[in-house]
């Protein structure tokens, strides 16, 4: 049989593949049956000191696309594919004291499963740093197995929260260090990937000691207005803010963020997401370069923690060892990172010699044929 284990950041998991902070991992019900289904590890929605209240109505909604026009919309229609997740949600609305207890009582019943325990405080001045702190070593101290800091919100209305930490590379390297000062599990830091160049925040992160980095949170977006209504799909009284994009959509997106990452820290560790409901999709994260793959909106959409995503996500594994048996490969780690050096800059891409720069007629998917006699080259 495969071997599906992964070490990573110095903790064994029985498979690569975690449940992402969100909905499936919101609560020990959630979290009791994703472990019974055979994910490897979960990260907790994400805990804070104080407790959140979130809008009206639904915290979100699922963006689907039909083959016929391409249409993207949040309205159900037959026969329409899944295009994206689009949210607001906030972080959990339960409080620490909610959350400590149920974490032990899920270590104690899952020993050999991995519990990440995802948090978020303010990072403005002392007192905001001491909160990391405390949700540090009450999660630690109730048996989580790492910490995971979320830098990646991207709805949070405070300056020194959320991803507005992850655009900031001073706070991301003074709220790692704070959190290792007193950690004694490996931190993560999940980053946002609405910055410019994450490598410059990942770097901080790695100066304040962060043990590996997880990307990618969610795209900021806005939901679509209905031309017939004029009203945004997903709105609260006529308004809507900012809120993030999951799911198929993301995907080559985030892998984009993750290439930059393994690229300019090939020693370090990552642990992948974004648009991942399959092996194929996790295999590009592995071939990239991570050591662990997370999902979120595939599982909540597959009776809301994914037991069929996460059997899929094994058989693609089990099934892409066998067949590369025959090159020696026994697991991930054998496997993992030999696609990174593949990306380069453009130009580094090999380009036809003029004479046969034109020789192909045949018609490229979006373009007119070429016109023979154009000789011209931009
Ligand atoms: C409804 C919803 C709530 C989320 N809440 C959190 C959260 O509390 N903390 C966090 O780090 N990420 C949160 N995320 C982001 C996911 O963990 C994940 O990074 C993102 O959805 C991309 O993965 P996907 O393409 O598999 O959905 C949330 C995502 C969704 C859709």
């Amino acid at each position: 049989m495969a071997d599906r284990s992964v070490t990573f950041t110095g903790i064994r998991f029985e498979n690569p593949f975690l449940l992402s902070s969100a909905p499936p991992t919101e609560s020990e019900s959630n979290i009791t049956r994703a472990f019974e289904a055979g994910w490897g590890g979960v990260v907790t929605k994400t805990i804070g000191l104080h407790p959140v209240v979130n809008v009206y109505g639904a915290k979100a909604k699922f963006m689907r696309t039909t083959p016929d026009d391409a249409n993207v919309s949040m309205k159900k229609r037959p026969g329409a594919a899944l295009h994206s997740s689009w949210n607001w949600e906030l972080i959990s609305d339960k409080t620490l004291e909610w959350w400590a207890p149920r974490i032990r009582r899920i270590k104690e019943a899952f020993p050999n499963k991995v519990l990440i325990a995802s948090i978020m405080a303010g990072s403005g001045n002392d007192k905001e740093l001491k909160h990391w702190q405390e949700l540090a070593e009450t999660a630690q101290g109730e048996g989580a197995d790492g910490l995971e800091l979320n830098f990646s919100c991207p709805h949070m209305d405070r300056r020194d929260m959320g991803s507005n930490i992850g655009k900031d590379q001073g706070l991301c390297s003074v709220v790692t260090e704070a959190v290792k000062e007193v950690a004694k599990v490996p931190v993560w830091c999940k980053l946002t990937p609405a910055t410019a160049d994450i490598v410059v925040e990942a770097a901080a992160c790695f100066r304040g000691g962060a043990d590996a980095i997880v990307s990618s949170n969610t795209f900021p977006s806005i939901p679509l207005i209905d031309p017939e209504t004029l009203e945004f799909e997903i709105n609260v009284d006529g308004l809507v803010s900012s809120g993030g994009l999951g799911g198929p959509a993301i995907l080559p997106l985030a892998l984009a963020k993750m290439a930059s990452l393994t690229k300019a820290f090939p020693d370090k560790s990552f642990s992948g997401i974004g648009g991942v409901s399959d092996f194929n999709q996790a295999a590009s994260y592995f071939l990239l370069g991570c050591g662990t793959v997370q999902v979120c909106t595939a599982a909540m959409l597959d009776q809301a923690v994914g037991p069929n995503v996460i059997k899929r996500l094994l058989a693609g594994l089990d099934k892409f060892l066998d067949e590369h048996a025959k090159d020696g490969w026994k697991n991930v780690e054998d496997f993992r990172g030999i696609r990174r050096d593949r990306i380069v800059l453009q130009s580094e891409i090999r380009r036809p010699e003029a004479a046969e720069y034109h020789s192909g007629y045949e018609t490229v998917e979006g373009y007119a044929a070429p016109q023979p006699e154009e000789t011209v080259r931009v």
